[in-house]
């Protein structure tokens, strides 16, 4: 039998998941502040990419409280205090927070959910905790390259690079120190497969 929402676990989730999406959007953004101001425009649009679904989640959480509209819920919560100025650090700490997210968090609210019979909203936290694992793959791939080094620098000197200013492409182990076309910095250069809308095959 379905338990009376207000009095519900699921209320308190729903809230808990409210403020984690808020302030994880909130640390991409400030993340991407960072990798604008150390020229990583590839870094600053990714984080800015994936802050702009967290406000997406975020959004979806929220508006399944209506019900107790004019309440004041109370929650305890855990939230993440990675305040870090090198990017390194964010990107790691970013992957492993989704880790958490997708793999503990969301499951556990989805199951309790489950429990007090509310399963639109344990479907809800399972498919968002899906697109958490996709962060996660996203952070940890990035955070990988920039450990090795490789964020900018292939082992295949055909490589393709595709600059985000002008679209112009190089293929090279690496981008140009300048683009050729607009003389946008080697930061604005990412290899073309993680650029939108422009994967090689996308056309055939
Ligand atoms: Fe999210
Ligand atoms: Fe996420």
């Amino acid at each position: 039998m379905q338990k009376k929402f207000c009095e519900s676990e699921t209320k308190s989730n729903l809230m808990r998941a409210f403020a984690g999406e808020c302030q994880s959007r909130q640390r991409y953004y400030q993340a991407a502040l960072i990798a604008q101001q150390q020229n990583y425009v590839g870094l600053e649009r990714m984080f800015r990419f994936t802050a702009d679904q967290e406000e997406r989640h975020a959004k979806q959480f929220f508006e399944l409280l209506k019900d107790c509209s004019g309440e004041t819920i109370e929650i305890a919560g855990s939230f993440p205090a990675s305040v870090y100025a090198e990017l390194g650090d964010l990107l790691k700490a970013s992957a492993e927070e989704e880790y958490h997210e997708f793999s503990v968090v969301y499951p556990d609210f989805a199951g309790a959910a489950r429990e007090e019979g509310f399963t639109d909203i344990a479907a809800k936290f399972d498919m968002i905790a899906k697109i958490e694992d996709s962060h996660h793959k996203r952070f940890d791939y990035y955070s990988k390259l920039w450990e090795q080094g490789m964020l900018q620098r292939s082992e295949s000197t055909e490589e393709v690079w595709l600059c985000l200013n002008c679209g112009h492409i190089h293929a090279g182990s690496e981008p140009p120190r300048d683009c050729p076309v607009c003389g946008a910095k080697q930061g604005y250069f990412v290899r073309r497969a993680e650029a939108p809308f422009t994967a090689e095959n996308m056309y055939s």
